[in-house]
């Protein structure tokens, strides 16, 4: 089926990245939920476009589609790869958005810088889209795009949507540049947030910076300046039936004995799988499991914590710093409790294929999912989406916006270690019937709000 109304998607990053092959390089899909939920509503359109970085600085190379997605590449030089993405977005804007788990910085450069790129990503739009196309902007990278389109080209049908967390009031506040964003925000029709929190957030700092307003902070509905913004939750989902078609394939079931063999048969296999990022909690996890070791309550004889740490953002500030304290953490907790056969902690700083990751949750017996403030955590649904046999345990920060739609999970404050131990120790020896319960649960909602139905509802709520 074709629409013929023009969709465009507007992401800091292209749903693509080059990889070199024997004869030079190719365009393969980036994983990732974004990619996933949106590929089925764009391909199946028919006329869609995707505006965004191909990830390295200099020339961006021209456009072209891949797997039937037009896709349009958004060139940066090395100075706004600094101040734009390392900058204002991740140094700025992500600490601020998540609590000032962080120090944000400001710099006045790094604003300018986000204004002309933001800019720019708005003006590649317009050039290519059609009067009444319907174009939907992403993340907090991008915040200013809405108003920029909506000034330039007043029919467009204008969607944004915020990945992470929209920080309480007090803290938004501080941010010099508070009201231009909150102003070009407005230039959307729609604003979709991961939680109703996060929604009430937002809608809560709106009438401080609008005289004209007529916004009641219970109302999703904003008018201003002669104009309505609806601003509400829509949690995003994953493809949960490619998780668990392959959870269940006889690939994976090798690959998890091969674990096990190699793993040397421990009862229980803990798992942590993040970007290692200051926001994810992992060195407060380390620590509980590191206590629960000290204090005998687990033993490194049959237990053992695999944790996974994506490299993420390795030259914005902060990012060395938390890797460095993993690490130490790890080599600690391995010198006092691993042995030549049995490692308490297996530690790996690296990306994995989506195969490996899936005999991973296969394999996991509890999975800790412990940021001190995550937009949504897909890992967690990811995690419970491939355990088919309703067996396994997630434990999840009361945090993370995944936890408002699994509260079957275990639910933990990410910063409170005792708790932290408690919860651990309360899934280790969790029964199988409680388990059941708990996760058949969790499935049916993870069944239910997938990818694909968060992207269709989003998109039919702007066009219609
Ligand atoms: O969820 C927040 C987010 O910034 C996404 O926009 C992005 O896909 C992901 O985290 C990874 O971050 P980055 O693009 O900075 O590598």
């Amino acid at each position: 089926m074709t629409d013929p109304r023009h969709l465009i998607v507007v992401a800091n990053r292209l749903p693509v990245r080059r990889v070199s092959t024997i004869d030079g390089s190719e365009w393969i899909t980036s994983p990732g939920g974004l990619v996933s939920a949106l590929a089925p509503t764009m391909t199946e359109r028919g006329n869609a476009t995707w505006v965004g970085w191909a990830g390295t600085a200099g020339r961006a190379p021209e456009p072209f589609t891949h797997e039937g997605i037009r896709l349009v590449p958004i060139e940066l030089s090395r100075a706004e790869v600094q101040q734009y993405y390392e900058g204002f977005s991740n140094s700025t804007l992500w600490p601020l958005y998540h609590d000032a788990i962080a120090q944000p910085e400001y710099h006045r450069t790094w604003w300018d810088a986000y204004v002309k790129v933001n800019r720019r990503f708005a003006d590649t739009v317009l050039d290519i889209a059609d009067k009444d196309a319907t174009v939907w902007v992403h993340d907090y990278q991008l915040q200013l795009v809405p108003g920029m389109l909506r000034q330039a080209m007043p029919d467009l049908r204008i969607g944004f949507f915020f990945h992470t967390p929209f920080p309480a009031r007090e803290l938004f506040l501080r941010l010099p540049w508070r009201a231009q964003i909150v102003r070009a925000l407005l230039g959307a029709d729609l604003i979709g947030f991961q939680t109703e929190v996060m929604a009430h957030n937002f809608r809560h700092v709106v009438p401080r910076f609008l005289d004209d307003v007529s916004s009641d902070i219970d109302d999703e509905v904003i008018s201003w300046a002669g104009r309505s913004t609806v601003a509400q939750r829509h949690p995003i989902g994953i493809d949960y039936d490619r998780f668990a078609t392959a959870a269940s394939s006889p690939e994976t079931a090798s690959a998890v004995d091969t674990l096990q063999e190699a793993l040397n048969h421990p009862r229980t296999v803990l798992l942590g799988v993040d970007r290692l990022d200051y926001t994810k909690g992992i060195e407060r996890r380390l620590r509980a499991y590191s206590e629960l070791l000290d204090e005998d309550r687990v033993s490194a004889d049959d237990t053992v914590l695999i944790q996974i740490a994506e490299p993420s953002r390795t030259n914005v500030n902060g990012y060395a710093e938390i890797r460095a304290e993993v690490e130490q953490l790890v080599g600690e907790i391995n010198g006092t409790h691993g042995t030549m056969t049995r490692p308490a902690v297996h530690y790996m700083h690296r990306s994995h294929a989506f195969e490996e990751l899936i005999a991973m949750y296969r394999l996991a017996d509890v999975m800790l999912v412990t940021p001190f403030r995550d937009g949504m955590n897909l890992v967690a649904k990811e995690y419970v989406a491939t355990r088919f046999d309703d067996t396994g345990v997630l434990v999840l920060s009361e945090f993370a916006g995944a936890a408002h739609e699994l509260p079957q999970s275990v639910l933990v404050n990410p910063y409170d270690i005792d708790g932290l131990k408690e919860a651990i120790e309360f899934a280790v020896s969790m029964d199988r019937g409680e388990q059941r319960n708990r996760m058949s649960a969790m499935r049916t909602a993870v069944a239910t709000n997938t990818a694909q139905h968060w992207a269709r509802t989003f998109i039919e709520e702007l066009e219609h």
